[in-house]
This record gives C-alpha cells, structure tokens and sequence, in this order.
C-alpha cells in the first residue's frame, strides 16, 4: 500500500468505465483491487494494461466478499459493476433485478459487516426517465422507463436509507452518456454487444459494421436527430477520485450528474467521425425508437462547485478522436 493511501476495491474495474476509474486511481497513488466476474469485463485490461489484482468473482457471491473484506484493507467501494442493457432490461427485468439490486444489496451488507462505510455509485440519467426540462438538475423528479433505470433507482433508495440507519456514506453519480477513451490510448470502449453510438460509427468506419442506423429524423431538434450529452470517460474517472476523497474526508452522502452539459445530436456524433476517421460512414435512415426523448442533457454545476470538478475534454471531436485512436489499435 503506498503511504496514507488506503486500498480500494472497484467492482466492474474489468469494464469501460470501471477500468479508466483504476487508472485514475493508479495515477492518484491508491492500490486497487479489482472484483470483476468477467462476464462483460477484459482480463487483459486489468492484468497486463492496468497490472492491479483481479479477483474474478460475483459481487453476489457473500463468502467470497467476506474473505475480500477479511484479506484486504479496503477503505472505500467504488461499485460500476452492474449489467446496462435497456433493452434486454425490458425483456428480462429478473436478470436485471437480480444483478444490480440484490448483487448490490449483498455488497452493501458485506460492506457493514467489515464495517467499510463508504461507496461511489453508477447511478445514472436513466433514473430520471422522460425529462420535464433540459438542462436535468439533480432535483429533476426520478421517473425511470424501463426496468434498467428501475434497478439504479432502487439502489440509491437503498443508499439513502442504508446511510439514515447505518450512517453509511455515499457518493451517487448519475452519468450521462460515457464516451471517448483514454487519451494515452491504453484502455477503450470494447462492449460486445454494442449499442452505443460512437463505437458502433467507428466500428462502421472500420467496415465491422455495414451501416450505422439513425432512429428518428424528424425530432424537434435543428438536424432533426436526437441530441444527447456525451461526457469523456477519463473526466468521468477525475470525478470519481474526486467523490471518493470527498467521502474519505468525512464528506456527506451526495448525488451529482456527471455530464458534459453540451449535447451532439446524431448527425453531428456522425459527421465528426467522417472527419475524424477520414473514412466514409454509410448511414441507415429509420423509424424513431420509443421512448426516445428528442433531447437529454444534464447539468453537471454541482459536482462542479462541490466536488470542483473540472472536465478536460468537452470537444466532440476530441472524444470521438480518443474513441477512435483506441478503436484502430483494438480492432484492426
Ligand atoms: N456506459 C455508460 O454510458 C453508462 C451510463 C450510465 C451509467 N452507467 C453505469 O456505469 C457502470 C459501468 O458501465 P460500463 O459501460 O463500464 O459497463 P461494462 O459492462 O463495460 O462494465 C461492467 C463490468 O461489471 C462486470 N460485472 C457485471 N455484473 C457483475 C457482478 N455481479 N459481479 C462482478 N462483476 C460484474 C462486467 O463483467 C463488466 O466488466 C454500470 O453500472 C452502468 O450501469 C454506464
């Protein structure tokens, strides 16, 4: 353990976010173990990129977090590990219930049993459901549409009352659509499936995919398209080092967006990787989604002010240049 920094135990660390959270953790001098089944995560980003320890385990699995917790001088949770499908979410609620509420809800009492009372949450904008008004602020009612947003909901219900009766602390970050990679390119997006917009256009630019689909070209948006709020995932990663030294020193359970506070619609996400890649993207023309709100973007002036968060990468175009300089060395 490096000198006054304690250990702390990120769940999903095998995964897209999770693994920029550990290398803003490595770079800010705390050791981190990492518990990641792997059923979406990647051995090798953790092993060989990030060169933390992986345990290889569900955060379900109550025996193995307590012999975790037993092990390792753990001072703080960061918990990414969930599953994030909206679609499957609506077609199979059961797995998602199970997975990131009682998963959750098994962590948490492990937690209090080893009497670690501090945890960073992946909450995120799909708790809010359909926005009444844009900019969403972190007092936006929460209203989710599907069984995903459901899930994330419950578990910070769950924090809420965990930290009135337990006096359990808790940072909840409601994100808004990560995207980008690291800009050292180390780690990168790599889901499989993917259904996020700017790997898939890459993936298209790439010829992995034949054509990129736009669901909707006749929203009430200037081009048509649906605009959303794209926020880097290494500013995602600053604000989780951030929430957690909030915590550790003696900070109050919290909520905060984490967006970019500026929304790309889908044709602008597509033209500035055309540019960027240099590559002709074909496009697919198609119906609107339900349950696709026109715009979704979140204000992020909380974590700005409290946390003095202070993103570095708010560009599309540097995002989508990060995305696709990880992209061409991942996939081609
Ligand atoms: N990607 C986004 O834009 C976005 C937006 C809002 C919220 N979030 C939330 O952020 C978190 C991370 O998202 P991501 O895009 O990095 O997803 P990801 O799938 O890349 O990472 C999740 C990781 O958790 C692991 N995992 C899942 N269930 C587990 C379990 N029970 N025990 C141990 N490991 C388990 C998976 O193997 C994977 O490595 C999730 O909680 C997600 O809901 C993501």
């Amino acid at each position: 353990m490096s000198p006054g920094k304690p250990s702390i135990l990120v769940t999903g660390g095998a995964g897209y976010i999770g693994s920029h959270a550990v290398l803003a953790l490595k770079r800010a001098g705390y050791d981190v173990v990492v518990l990641d089944n792997l059923v979406y995560g990647h051995r090798d980003l953790v092993e060989k990129v990030l060169q933390v320890e992986l345990i290889v385990g569900d955060t379900g699995d109550r025996g193995l977090l307590d012999h975790l917790f037993a092990t390792h001088n753990i001072a703080a949770v960061m918990h990414f590990s969930a599953y994030a499908y909206v679609g499957e979410s609506v077609a199979d609620p059961a797995k998602y219930y199970h997975n990131n509420v009682l998963g959750t809800l098994t962590l948490l009492e492990a937690m209090l049993a080893a009497s670690i009372k501090k945890f960073v949450f992946s909450s995120t904008c799909a708790t809010y459901g359909i926005p009444e008004v844009v900019p969403i602020t972190e007092d936006h009612p929460q209203n989710p549409i599907n069984p995903y947003g459901a899930t994330k909901l419950m578990v910070e219900r769950i924090l809420s009352d965990f930290d009135a009766a337990y006096d359990f602390k808790s940072v909840r970050f409601r994100y808004f659509n990560a995207a980008g990679a690291d800009p050292n390119g180390k780690l990168g997006e790599d889901h499989n499936p993917e259904t996020h917009l700017i790997p898939l256009v890459l993936l298209t630019a790439l010829g992995k995919r034949e054509s990129i689909s736009i669901f909707g070209t006749d929203y009430p948006t200037p081009d048509g398209t649906c605009i959303r709020d794209y926020i880097h995932v290494s500013d995602l990663a600053d604000a989780h080092i951030l929430g957690l030294e909030y915590l550790l020193n003696g900070g109050s359970s919290e909520v905060f967006n984490l967006g970019n506070g500026n929304g790309f619609s889908v044709r602008e996400v597509i033209e500035t990787a055309s540019h960027v890649t240099g590559r002709d993207i074909k496009i697919l023309e198609c119906d609107r989604r339900p349950g696709d709100p026109p715009v979704l973007i979140g204000s992020s002036d909380k974590a700005r002010k409290i946390l003095n968060w202070q993103p570095q990468y708010s560009s599309i175009k540097e995002i989508v240049s990060h995305a696709w300089q990880w992209h061409q060395k991942r996939h081609e």
